[in-house]
């Protein structure tokens, strides 16, 4: 079945229309979740494209590396995320990189500035990230430059994400508003062909083929892959810190809406997911369980050398023998660490590749910034407990 999307990108290959295919078009965000696929579909259909983060040495806040990779560049297309979602954090880099990139821009003679928002970004400003994509949105509109601004739903691949953030002990408690996710094919087939168009110099919704209920997805998703926690449904539950309405995460009927149902991702991704990884941080692939005792204790026998456990809110790890504890969540999009891989004492997250050293809690590598809140272990006979950590250093116990 050919999508609407499909249809346009393919016009893009054969150079169809006004859309072109041998353009420098850069993709500032080009190792993310959506960058890394839209790098692969300008590639393929013959732009040439500069894939442009802090990790091939381009800044997009600093404004380091950007006047060499926009040179000669006919088009921008920005789909960089903050990597903190903290209120003034977010604002910050949204201001910041959208004020370099259009500065730079202009100066290089960039001819289209694509940018990528969300949907619902002027009805959500209890939400401080939508704040800042409004913001955003603003400074393109103002700029000298051409420009489409794209504002899609949730991804598929970010549900997992909103599953995290609503995590207390073993509960995760969300609304039942309404949200229409996409895949992240789906976005960057529509963004590929409206980067290698002409500029809309307007906004366009793009969004998944259907609606659900936040709290049915999110069970679903858990479900899936076996993961123990409760989903608890509260209509005043807070969505990254607001409530929502029954509406706010859905598009509205001129959005382009894309082919691939959740349920087909679902089956895709889990099959996809690595079975046995002998230094994965789980028993043997086994799904991680909850703690079997109180809140924070746990069986030490559960976690054996070069496994982890999750223990509510906190994941604790035998490195050869010594217990050391952090919280789950990377400090860069809050991936589950839990779900990591984990080498000696370093983990590297499963979204982005982040490592930590899970006994001091230190970043060792990009792209997370900040040190992970470390805790310790404490050990009585079969049983352990976590508890905060007494001092800056983490406190140690052997078995
Ligand atoms: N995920 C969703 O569900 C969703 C929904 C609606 C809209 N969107 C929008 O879609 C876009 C892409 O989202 P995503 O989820 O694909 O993001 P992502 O996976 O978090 O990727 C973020 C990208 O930004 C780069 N980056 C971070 N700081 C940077 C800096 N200072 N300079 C240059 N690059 C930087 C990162 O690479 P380095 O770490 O190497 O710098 C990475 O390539 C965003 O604009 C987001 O608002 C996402
Ligand atoms: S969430 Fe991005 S590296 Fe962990």
């Amino acid at each position: 079945m050919i999508t609407p999307f499909e249809m346009a990108v393919s016009s893009v290959r054969v150079g169809v229309g006004d859309e072109r295919c041998d353009m420098k078009i850069v993709v500032v965000g080009g190792s993310g979740i959506l960058g890394s696929k839209l790098v692969a579909t300008l590639s393929a259909y013959g732009h040439e494209v500069v894939a442009a983060s802090r990790r091939s040495g381009v800044d997009a806040v600093t404004g380091e590396g950007l006047t060499e990779a926009l040179r000669g560049a006919a088009v921008v297309v920005d789909v960089s995320n903050s990597p903190s979602f903290q209120d003034a954090a977010v604002m910050k880099f949204f201001e910041t990189s959208t004020h370099n990139l259009l500065t730079h821009g202009a100066a290089a003679g960039v001819g289209h500035h694509v940018a990528l928002s969300v949907v619902g970004s002027g009805r959500f400003l209890k939400n401080a990230y939508f704040r800042a994509k409004l913001a955003q949105e603003k400074l393109i509109k103002e700029s000298s430059i051409p420009y489409s601004i794209i504002q899609p739903t949730q991804f598929f691949e970010f549900v997992a994400n909103i599953a995290d953030a609503a995590t207390h002990g073993n509960v995760v408690r969300v609304s039942p508003a309404l949200i229409q996710p996409i895949a992240a094919d789906d976005v960057a087939s529509a963004v590929a062909s409206i980067a290698g168009g002409p500029p809309l110099n307007g906004t366009v919704e793009v969004a998944g083929p259907e609606s659900f209920h936040l709290d049915a997805l999110i069970r679903r998703s858990l479900s899936a892959r076996n993961d123990p926690r409760e989903v608890v449904t509260d209509p005043h539950a807070l969505y990254f810190g607001a409530e929502l309405s029954e509406r706010t995460l859905v598009a509205g009927d001129d959005a382009r809406l894309g082919a691939i149902l959740f349920e087909e991702w679902l089956r895709r991704s889990i099959a996809e997911t690595p079975q046995t990884n002998p230094q994965r941080v789980e028993n043997a692939g086994a799904p991680i369980q909850p703690a079997a005792f109180k809140e924070h204790e746990f069986r030490i026998i559960e976690v054996p050398p070069g496994s982890a456990l999750l223990v509510g809110d906190v994941v604790v790890f035998n490195v050869g023998g010594r217990f050391c504890a952090t919280q789950n969540t990377c400090t860069h999009r809050q991936g589950p660490l839990s779900e990591g891989t984990l080498d000696g004492s370093t983990v590297t997250c499963p979204y982005h590749d982040a490592q930590f050293d899970v006994c001091t809690g230190a970043v060792l590598r990009g792209p997370a910034r900040e040190p992970l809140e470390t805790f310790r272990v404490l050990v009585d006979g079969e049983v352990g407990r976590t508890a905060p950590a007494l001092q800056s250093h983490q406190q140690e116990t052997r078995i």
